[in-house]
């Protein structure tokens, strides 16, 4: 038989309730588990993290949720004109996030694509060359890395999936303390904080993700985030108080 102390779920795709419900199984048999189930439940749902992250004070891209064209048109009162940007709660990799340049696309999606029961995110649109992208690391209560994201030409989603670019930078204080922030405050251990910093005013937080992809941030940071990460749940720093 073999003892498990410690599980890690790098669960890659959306991760569903079935799965969750087995991440939550470990916990009750008293596996220490990281990122924890209620921290995931919360991460992955992109709407939700920024109503949490809303509630405790941290800045977020201004966003409405909407579930037919009435609220759509609130929303766009709310946060200003076309093009904005719709995004599924759900989604990963750039792949559930686009750009609605009239009411006739807005629709169409709104009314087609959305996840059924869910409503679908919008968001005021910050064009390239109003915003930097940044992806800051987090793992304990340290950041292990973080990324200024350059988006392919042509596109303006910046993840790697897409590609997007990535340059190491040093965060500075304030990126540093709003990333930790905003993953303790979804209690999540090991997070990829998305912030986008817009070209006049403070930055925001876009979204947090609960089981990150390092590769792309070893690549152009040299770091071996892998050992970062096992490092943290192997000693003492992770292991609950
Ligand atoms: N409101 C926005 N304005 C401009 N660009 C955005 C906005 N929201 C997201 N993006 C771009 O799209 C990318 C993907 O969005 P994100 O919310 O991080 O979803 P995903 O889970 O697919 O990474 C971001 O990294 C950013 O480059
Ligand atoms: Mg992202």
């Amino acid at each position: 038989e073999v003892e498990i102390h410690a599980l890690l779920p790098r669960i890659g795709a959306n991760i569903d309730d079935y799965t969750l419900g087995l991440v939550r199984q470990f916990e009750l048999q008293g596996v220490r588990v990281i990122n924890n189930s209620i921290a995931i439940e919360r991460a992955r749902d992109k709407f939700r993290t920024l109503q949490e992250l809303a509630r405790g004070g941290i800045r977020v891209v201004e966003s409405c949720c909407v579930n037919n064209m009435q609220n759509l048109k609130r929303a766009l009162d709310a946060l200003g004109p076309y093009p904005v940007v719709l995004k599924l709660r759900s989604s990963r990799q750039g792949r559930g996030v686009t750009l609605a340049d009239k009411e006739e696309t807005a629709r169409f999606i709104v009314e087609n694509l959305r996840q059924p029961g869910r409503g679908i995110i919008v968001q005021r649109f910050y064009p390239n060359e109003e915003r930097k992208d940044i992806r800051v690391l987090v793992v304990g209560d340290k950041v292990a890395g973080a990324a200024l994201m350059t988006p392919a030409p042509g596109e303006f989603r910046s993840n790697v999936h897409v590609g997007g670019k990535g340059e190491a930078i040093d965060p500075g204080p304030e990126l540093r303390g709003l990333a930790l922030e905003a993953s303790k405050l979804l209690g999540l251990e090991i997070a990829g904080v998305d912030i986008l910093i817009p070209k006049e005013g403070p930055p925001m937080v876009v979204e947090v993700n609960y089981a990150p992809g390092f590769q792309g941030l070893e690549a152009v940071t040299g770091l071996d985030i892998a050992r970062v990460i096992i490092k943290y749940i192997t000693t003492s720093a992770g292991r609950p108080s």
